[in-house]
């Protein structure tokens, strides 16, 4: 399995930011893993133009139609179009600031594969969830609901963000997200058998260079989703080292 390094721009990046991707090619010019960055969908043509095949680039959300009357929806095909070959899925902020659920992510998560995007699927606790000790079954019904039948190891990621360490420095100790990992690729492996070892389970939620290599160290840790630390080719580049070296 090829680890994955994801980067998570969110709302941020205009072109005079993409010389960060041309700096993290040049820093790292061929990792032991896979790097991906997902813009804005205003720079993913550009950003795979830059990129060159050297890293991957993917979108933060797709329609889950093809095309049609959708104002200000793109589609999967159209990310495929301008070079992406990634989406990510069921963000704990589409899921609370767009209404998403788990029928409607897995809806899209179908559009992306006939595009021929990896689908990258959000799950994750909120704090009150937590504290209530009502992590794994959320996670569980997250999983059930927004990951199809026809997932794989080949077109779907996992990635377990628990929405209370989204951009706020706090992270689960290392034994809770090795529990939380340990259970999802427990519920993989009932669904799907064997192909479940492949899945890549990412962590993701205040990934930072100091915290990279203790976390990449955990069982079923097959990389990252890193939001804020992926803007800057410094900050994630020290990321995709540490995750090589794992
Ligand atoms: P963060 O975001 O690394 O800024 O906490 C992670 C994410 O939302 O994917």
């Amino acid at each position: 399995m090829r680890k994955l390094a994801a980067g998570n721009w969110k709302m941020n990046g205009l072109t005079a930011q993409l010389p960060e991707v041309t700096a993290l090619i040049a820093a790292h010019p061929s990792p032991s893993c896979d790097v991906l960055l997902c813009p804005p969908s205003t720079l993913v043509a550009a950003m795979a133009s830059t990129a060159a095949g050297r890293i991957a680039v993917g979108g933060q959300d797709c329609h889950p139609k093809a095309s049609g009357a959708h104002t200000g929806d793109i589609s999967a095909a159209m990310l495929k179009d301008a070079g992406a070959s990634y989406v990510i899925l069921g963000h704990s902020e589409r899921r609370a600031d767009h209404g998403e659920g788990d029928a409607l992510v897995r809806a899209k998560a179908e559009a992306a594969w006939v595009a021929g995007l990896i689908a990258i699927i959000c799950v994750g606790e909120t704090e009150a969830e937590r504290d209530a000790g009502k992590t794994l079954a959320v996670i569980g019904t997250q999983l059930a609901g927004s990951v199809p039948d026809g997932a794989s190891s080949a077109n779907t990621v996992i990635a377990y963000e628990p929405v209370w360490a989204i951009g706020t420095g706090r992270t689960p100790t290392l034994p809770e997200i090795a529990e939380v990992h340990a259970d999802i690729r427990a519920r993989l492996t009932a669904r799907f058998g064997a192909d479940a070892a492949g899945f890549r389970l990412l962590y993701g939620g205040s990934v930072r260079q100091s915290n990279a290599a203790e976390i990449f160290a955990l069982p079923n840790v097959d990389g990252a989703l890193v939001g804020g630390a992926s803007l800057k080719a410094s900050d994630f580049g020290a990321i995709v080292a540490a995750l090589s070296a794992a």
